[in-house]
């Protein structure tokens, strides 16, 4: 695999996959293809040798565009979607434009082109798991986490289109012979990762003097991966993935919302009840957890940034040293949640 081109890549995610590549494959150049929406930053690919990577400015779903780019590729690997659940329960049609009509313009040119392909999809396309506590046993027996058996069922416009795009892709292969392979993760957290997410906003609200801000009771769990995970795991199903195959990743990190909330409080010297609860998020899901058996086990993967206390200090660090990064954002993506009453 000489060149790839990478979707979303100047996103949080992408751009981390983006760094992974070129710092660890040094014979692989990268093309990133991104429109630059609001979670889009030139900035989060600074520094990278510009003979092996280039940025298109560009919609995933200009048909005329990727297929001019596409023909030239070993692979895509297609992180660009829109990815926050709240945009989409204001908003939904930016959702079903790219990560529907989006991943269906690039999986159309893979096809006539012959090119890999892999998807980077979310455990939410599975809906929700009840919490532990309600399960007997605590959840530690089978069917309590997600497989890729597991059925879909999306609960809000971002996971349906998700799923949708996982569907369109599933279907190419079985009736066009497309090669992929697709991955459902988990809640990612690091650097670089847009103020409107939870982690993000509530480590600047305190940088801002604002008070984090918790929906509902803070009951609701995710199963928090370091993004460097997600990027090793990326590049071990994209090199050894079997075609077809769906692979999960996460890394047993499941924590309830108000645990994390009073954890960024405690390392940045707050009092751990410092923040306020407010309106609850429309359909909100419960608890995700994954089971990663088939990737450790098939592929030989494992996670290495595992220590959640320790990833915590370090992303804090991060936005409080890159203040010129978020500040230009905060004020409008507070306002847009005070609508909301969130
Ligand atoms: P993000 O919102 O930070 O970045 C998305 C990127 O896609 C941005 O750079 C944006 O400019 C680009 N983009 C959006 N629409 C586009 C279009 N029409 N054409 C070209 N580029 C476009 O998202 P993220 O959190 O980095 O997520 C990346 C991917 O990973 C998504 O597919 C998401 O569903 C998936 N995912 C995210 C998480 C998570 O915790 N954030 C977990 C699992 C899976
Ligand atoms: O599970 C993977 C998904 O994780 C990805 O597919 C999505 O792209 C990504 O945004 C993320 O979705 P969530 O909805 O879980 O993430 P978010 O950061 O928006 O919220 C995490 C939890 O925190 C959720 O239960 C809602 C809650 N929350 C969120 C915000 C922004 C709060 O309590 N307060 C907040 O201010």
């Amino acid at each position: 695999m000489q060149h790839i081109i990478v979707t979303g890549g100047a996103g949080f995610i992408g751009s981390n996959f983006v760094h992974y590549v070129i710092n660890h494959h040094p014979d692989v150049k990268v093309t990133v293809l991104d429109k630059l929406t609001y979670a889009g930053n030139r900035a989060n690919l600074a520094g990278l040798p510009e003979n092996r990577c280039e940025l298109i400015v560009g919609d995933i779903a200009d048909a005329e565009l990727v297929d001019k780019i596409v023909k030239d590729a070993d692979a895509v690997v297609h992180y660009a979607a829109e990815s926050h659940n709240d945009n989409s329960l204001k908003d939904p049609y930016p959702f079903v434009h790219t990560n529907l009509i989006g991943t269906y313009t690039l999986i159309e040119a893979c096809r006539k082109y012959d090119v890999r392909f892999h998807h980077v999809s979310t455990d939410e396309v599975y809906g929700d798991l009840p919490l532990r506590e309600d399960l007997p046993g605590h959840g530690e027996g089978e069917g309590e986490k997600f497989t890729d058996k597991t059925p879909y069922n999306p609960s809000s416009p971002y996971s349906s289109t998700k799923a949708g795009s996982d569907l369109l892709v599933k279907a190419w292969v079985r009736s066009f012979g497309l090669k992929a392979t697709l991955s459902n993760c988990s809640n990612n957290y690091g650097p670089y990762q847009h103020i409107e997410k939870f982690i993000p906003r509530q480590i600047t609200n305190i940088l801002s003097g604002i008070k984090p801000k918790l929906y509902g009771q803070g009951k609701n769990v995710r199963d928090w991966i370091h993004t460097e995970d997600h990027s090793s795991a990326v590049w071990t199903i994209l090199t050894k993935g079997k075609i077809g195959e769906t692979y999960l990743i996460g890394a047993d990190g499941e924590e309830d919302n108000k645990t994390v909330i009073e954890l960024i409080l405690e390392l940045m010297g707050q009092p751990k009840d410092a923040y306020e609860h407010v309106n609850d998020r429309a359909g909100h899901d419960l608890r995700y957890a994954i089971d990663a058996s088939k990737l450790r086990d098939e592929l030989g993967w494992t996670p290495q940034f595992t220590d959640f206390r320790a990833g915590l200090e370090d992303t804090i660090s991060w936005y409080r040293e890159n203040q010129e990064w978020w500040q230009g954002q905060k004020e409008e993506v507070e306002a847009n949640y005070a609508k909301n009453g969130q």
